[in-house]
């Protein structure tokens, strides 16, 4: 692989993955990368590492540019093992290295490897590393996402490498955004971003917006952000950071995520007309079939709509199970800011509407009341009342939307 100079004496030495299809579960059809950094100064350091399967990959990338035993200071921004589970063969090269981590980091490596043999040296915000003509400051950012989590800021090149924040699962020849934008397109990006950040980052909003202010509070110049996966944001950093506090204040467009499974597609049928009733109120309809959708693929359709109808049948008095699990996956990302509403079929007892809306209740989320049910099939008068149900619940949206605008 080919190292990257991002600024004068920095360089990419990460992999990229262009098969991983399945991130601990969440779905990556356009795979990832692994970013880590070197800084070839009068001490050489290294920002991070990579996934264990790709070790290889960046050492023979280091090589390329020095010795690994000349590496005397290694930063662990992140412990999670897609940035530092190849530490023990970095430091394999680099014994007498200086690990530079948080608190909550060292602890966390205490129980993935023996460290007994390693330097580190703990640090906060505030705290700086002098390489030479650089100056690295800490930043912790702590539960973004984990509780280890911290960036850190090359004053000197006006650089901050930010980890997983603002970062994207896109595997790409292209380092940079202009690079991606020019032979992909800017939708493509935009989308990446929002996946990740609604698979990933949604439960930490307010955080975000906290660390951006502390960060803007600190007056420090940025004009290159380098994430630990996908494309590095060179040409307008200030652009990312912005579309951050976007969907960390709720920002969502003016339609509706129809989520469903079906049995014997009685749910399924009502879907068509509830679109309609949505469409006829002039709000844009996107209907998503969990048996034939990632998870992750339905969190990302799910935030990027300022409101939601979940269909289930009713099987043994409760939700679907992919249904169930869906709602799982929601509850645990603690959305906020949207609509929700619950529609279903069910043979005799029913309970799957029923059940949905205490979930919903568990969330904060607006409620949309009562749901609607159909006995087995739907007739054309239910049909008539689910187109109804989605007219009502657009009208409920675009009231809601507004407050947004
Ligand atoms: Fe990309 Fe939280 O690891």
């Amino acid at each position: 692989m080919k190292t990257i100079e991002i600024k004068t004496d920095i360089f990419w030495v990460g992999a990229i993955d262009w098969a991983v299809r399945d991130f601990h579960g969440y779905v990556t059809p356009n795979g990832t990368t692994y970013n880590n950094y070197l800084i070839m100064d009068e001490q050489i350091t290294l920002l991070d590492t990579v996934k264990y399967d790709f070790s290889h990959i960046t050492i023979d990338n280091i090589k390329q540019l020095t010795d690994p035993s000349k590496i005397l200071n290694l930063v662990i921004n992140h412990i999670e093992p897609d940035h530092a589970s190849s530490i023990d063969k970095i430091m394999s090269f680099a014994p007498d290295a200086t690990i530079y981590i948080t608190e909550k980091g060292k602890k966390g490596l205490d129980r993935h490897f023996d460290t007994s043999k390693w330097k580190f040296k703990t640090v906060k915000t505030g705290d700086i590393l002098n390489t030479g003509k650089y100056n690295l400051h800490f930043i912790e950012t702590p539960m973004l996402h984990w509780p280890d989590s911290m960036m850190t800021y090359i004053k000197e090149a006006k650089l901050l490498i930010s980890q997983d924040a603002f970062g994207q699962h896109i595997a790409t020849s292209s380092r940079f955004d202009d690079e991606f934008i020019e032979c992909a397109s800017h939708a493509e990006l935009e989308d990446s971003v929002v996946d990740y950040y609604a698979n990933i980052l949604m439960p930490f909003g307010e955080l975000i917006k906290t660390k951006i202010a502390d960060i803007q509070k600190l007056g420090i110049e940025i004009d290159m952000i380098a994430p630990d996966h996908g494309i590095i944001w060179r040409k307008a950093p200030g652009e990312i950071i912005q579309k951050y506090l976007d969907l960390a204040n709720g920002k969502a467009s003016l339609s509706i995520a129809v989520i469903y499974d079906t049995m014997w597609h009685s749910t399924e049928l009502m879907t068509l007309p509830i679109m309609h009733g949505i469409k006829d109120e002039g709000v844009d309809c996107k209907v998503i079939k969990l048996r034939a959708t990632p998870i992750s693929v339905a969190i990302k359709e799910f935030w990027k709509s300022r409101g939601c109808l979940i269909g289930s049948p009713t099987l043994n008095n409760i939700l679907y199970p992919s249904v169930a699990e869906f709602l799982t996956h929601l509850k645990g990302l603690r959305p906020k800011n949207r609509v929700i509403g619950a529609f279903g079929s069910y043979g005799w007892g029913g309970g799957a509407v029923k059940e949905a809306y205490e979930e919903f209740k568990k969330m904060k989320l607006e409620v949309f009341e009562p749901g609607m049910q159909v006995l087995y099939k739907p007739s054309v008068e239910d049909n008539k009342n689910c187109y109804n149900f989605g007219r009502e619940f657009a009208k409920k949206v675009k009231e809601y939307h507004v407050k947004f605008i």
